[in-house]
């Protein structure tokens, strides 16, 4: 990882311990980092996860691909650095939520496996949940819920994942979610008991 450009800076510790932290909010943090195509489903499940979890009143956050686009990340593009450096801002901000003690969904189509492993590798052991969302190229073209793969076909889209710039699948993801024939519920509701088979998520 790279050192930080600012110099004379020092690390503060927090008052009390994250064990002490989950003990006072009955909660544990953690990031399920959804990773696929575009059209696959990652914000569509990820947002149903949200709502699930927050019906049985968890802490629990989703930050989106698109949105994050509008502001923290608004001056990044699609080129592979740019990528590269809105996941790694993502991720960062991804553990300041765990260490908060919140579930945090997120739905990003990170296409680089090292872009991936790098957030994991900031996180604490064990609460980085990769879930891939493995839909097929030809059903995501066929879904094209925001038309982009028939844009992209026609060349109006450049560097466009899965067409004109690479996507990487997990070797070993937490999860595999195959999507086609299922229904969000389905795939949200096997997110959650991993959750809490992992111990994220009690009662
Ligand atoms: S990532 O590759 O950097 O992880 P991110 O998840 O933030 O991508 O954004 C992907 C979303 O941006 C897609 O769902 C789509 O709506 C939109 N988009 C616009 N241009 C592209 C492109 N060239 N490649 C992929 N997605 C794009």
């Amino acid at each position: 990882m790279s050192e930080p450009k600012s110099k004379n800076i020092h690390w503060h510790g927090a008052n009390i311990t994250q064990e002490e932290r989950q003990e006072a909010l009955d909660a544990r943090g953690c990031v399920v980092w959804f990773t696929g195509l575009s059209g696959s489903g990652k914000s569509t499940i990820s947002r149903r996860v949200e709502q699930l979890l927050l019906e049985r009143g968890k802490f629990v956050y989703s930050l989106d691909g698109d949105n994050v686009r509008f502001g923290l990340n608004k001056d990044l593009g699609f080129s592979p650095e740019d990528r590269t450096e809105n996941i790694r801002r993502i991720g960062e901000v991804a553990k300041l939520f765990a260490d908060a003690c919140c579930v945090t969904t997120t739905a990003f189509i990170s296409p680089y496996r090292q872009d991936r492993d790098q957030v994991r590798a900031i996180m604490a052991e064990g609460s980085f949940i990769e879930v891939f969302v493995d839909t097929p190229l030809e059903v995501c073209e066929e879904r094209d819920p925001k038309g982009l793969y028939k844009k992209a076909r026609r060349g109006e889209i450049p560097e466009f994942t899965g067409i004109s710039a690479p996507y990487e699948a997990p070797e070993a993801a937490e999860l595999v979610l195959k999507t086609a024939g299922r229904s969000v519920d389905e795939c949200a509701l096997e997110v959650i008991e991993h959750l809490q088979q992992a111990g994220f998520i009690t009662g």
